[in-house]
C-alpha cells in the first residue's frame, strides 16, 4: 500500500526476492509512469531493477484496494508528512489504509506498518482493524524501514537489520518468511513488540540528527573560539564509540525524514509529560535550522554586507546529493532567504530542478554549474554532489564576476579555492 519512495522501493525488493507483489496507490499518475516501468522519483539504480521485476511477472501495479485483499502479507507504506502548523505526523493515509484493508480481508493476513509513526500508533491501528474486519485472526505488525534516498537499493537488499514489532509467533514466523534470504545472508532480526518497533525508526533518525548538530554545535564554539571544527571532528571520528560517520558540520540535515521524524518525536514527548526529552530534541532542530541562518550570514559578509541587487549563484537544490527530493531542502532554504533579501538567486542542481521549480517558481534555474555563475558575485555551494567538489576553480573563476565562494557543506580544498585567488568561507 504506497508506491511512493518507500512503497515502490520495498515492493520491487520483495519481487526480488522472488515474491507475487501487488503494489498499490491511490494516485494514478505514479502508477500508470510506474507500470510502464519508469520511476516517478530519481533513484541511481532502481529503474533497472524495476524493469527487471516487470518482465519476471512477480510485480504489478494497481490503484484498486480490491486488487491487494488476496495477500498473505500487506505492507503498509504510505507517507506520513509533518501536518501543516503542527510538530505532530498527519496519520491519515496510514489510517485510511488500515481501514480500507480491513474493510476488504477475510482471511488470515497480517497487515504490517513500514510508515515512520509517532508510538501507539500500531495499537490504534490494530483497533481500527478488529473494528472493521470480518476476520478476528487479521494481525497487525510493525517492520520499520531504514532505507536512505539516493542509497535505497542497497538498503533494501542489503539492510544492516531487521525489527520485527510483532504480536503473535505466526507473524514472526511470516516475517522470517519474507526476508528469507535476506536472514540467511546474516543480517540481524530483533524481534519486539510493535510500539518498541515503531520507537526504533524514530530513535534511530533522532540519534543521527543528534549527531549532526552536535558536531554544528561544536562548530559554533569553533567558530567563536576561532577552533577549526574539521579536525576536531577528525580526531572525535577516531573514537570508534564516536565513529566519523553523521559527524560532518555544515548547512546540517533536511529531507523528509529527518526534520519530520524529530518534529513528531518531540510532540511525542511533550505529549506524554516528559518535557527534557521533547527540550533536547527541540534544541538539535533548533541548532540544525540556525545553520541555514549562519549560511546566510556568511554569504551576505563576502558579498561586503548586503544581497541587494547582487547574484548569487546557488549550487544544488537537493536536500542531500544523489536524490532529486527537495522536502525540507537546506540549499533552497538558503536560496529562498538571498532571494528574499533582493539578490538575483540562479539555482542549479543536477537532477532535481524540476522538483526545485515547482516549489519555487520565483526562483531563477540554469543548466549548467557555468551558466549558473555567470556574473556571480557570489558563487554558494549549498549540496555537496560530486560534480560540485570537482570543481574547476581556474574554469569558474572565467565566469564570475567576482570571486567569492562559501562552501556550506565543507566539501571543497580551500587551498585550491585560494591559490585561484578565490575569498573562501565555509
Ligand atoms: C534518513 C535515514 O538515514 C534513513 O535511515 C531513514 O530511513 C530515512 O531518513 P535520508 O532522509 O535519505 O535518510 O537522508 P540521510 O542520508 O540520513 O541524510 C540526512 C541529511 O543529513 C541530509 O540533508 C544530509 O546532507 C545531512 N547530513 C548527513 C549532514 O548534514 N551531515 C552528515 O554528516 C550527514
Amino acid at each position: 500500500m504506497g508506491s511512493g519512495y518507500l512503497g515502490a522501493t520495498h515492493a520491487i525488493g520483495m519481487a526480488l526476492l522472488g515474491h507475487d507483489v501487488v503494489a498499490m496507490d491511490i494516485e494514478k499518475e505514479k502508477i500508470s509512469l510506474l507500470s510502464s516501468c519508469e520511476l516517478p522519483f530519481f533513484e541511481p539504480g532502481l529503474g533497472e531493477l524495476l524493469r527487471k521485476c516487470m518482465e519476471s511477472g512477480r510485480l504489478r501495479f494497481t490503484t484498486s484496494y480490491d486488487d491487494t485483499v488476496e495477500a498473505d502479507i500487506h505492507f503498509v507504506c504510505v507517507g506520513t508528512p509533518q501536518l501543516p502548523g503542527s510538530l505532530n505526523a498527519d496519520l491519515r493515509w496510514v489510517e485510511t489504509a488500515f481501514t480500507e484493508l480491513a474493510r476488504r480481508i477475510c482471511s488470515p493476513a497480517i497487515i504490517v506498518g513500514k510508515s515512520t509513526v509517532p508510538t501507539g500508533t500500531a495499537r490504534r491501528m490494530a483497533e481500527i482493524v478488529r473494528r472493521h474486519s470480518s476476520d478476528p485472526r487479521v494481525e497487525v505488525a510493525w517492520n520499520p524501514e531504514f532505507l536512505r534516498e539516493g542509497r535505497a537499493v542497497e538498503d533494501t537488499l542489503k539492510p544492516n537489520r531487521l525489527i520485527f514489532g510483532v504480536e503473535s509467533p505466526h507473524a514472526e514466523k511470516l516475517l522470517r518468511a519474507v526476508y528469507r534470504p535476506i536472514i540467511e545472508r546474516g543480517c540481524p532480526v530483533v524481534v519486539t513488540d510493535c510500539t518498541t518497533a515503531e520507537l526504533t525508526k524514530v530513535s534511530a533518525n533522532a540519534f543521527l540528527a543528534m549527531k549532526i548538530s552536535f558536531i554544528n554545535a561544536m562548530a559554533k564554539i569553533c567558530e567563536a573560539t576561532g577552533a577549526d571544527v574539521l579536525p576536531l571532528t577528525e580526531a572525535l571520528g577516531y573514537d570508534d564509540r564516536i565513529g566519523r560517520r553523521f559527524l560532518g558540520p555544515g548547512l546540517g540535515f533536511g529531507g523528509g525524514c529527518l526534520p519530520k521524524d524529530l518534529r513528531a518525536l518531540c510532540a511525542c514527548a511533550a505529549d506524554l509529560g516528559l518535557d527534557d526529552v521533547a527540550l533536547l530534541i527541540r534544541q538539535v532542530d533548533s541548532i540544525n535550522l540556525s545553520r541555514r541562518h549562519r549560511a546566510l550570514v556568511l554569504g551576505r559578509e563576502l558579498l561586503g554586507g548586503t544581497y541587494v541587487g547582487k547574484r548569487v549563484c546557488v549550487l544544488g537544490a537537493a536536500f542531500k546529493p544523489n536524490t532529486d527530493d527537495v522536502r525540507d531542502s537546506p540549499a533552497l532554504a538558503v536560496g529562498v532567504a538571498a532571494h528574499a533579501e533582493n539578490a538575483h538567486v540562479v539555482i542549479h542542481d543536477p537532477v532535481a530542478m524540476n522538483n526545485a521549480k515547482r516549489a519555487h517558481p520565483e526562483l531563477e534555474y540554469a543548466e549548467t554549474i557555468v551558466e549558473a555563475a555567470s556574473e556571480a558575485d557570489l558563487v554558494m555551494l549549498l549540496t555537496d554532489w560530486t560534480e560540485f567538489i570537482d570543481m574547476d576553480p581556474e574554469l569558474l573563476s572565467t565566469t564570475v564576476r567576482s570571486r567569492n565562494i562559501f562552501d556550506g557543506r565543507n566539501a571543497l580544498t580551500p587551498e585550491r579555492w585560494h591559490a585561484a585567488g578565490w575569498n573562501y568561507r565555509a
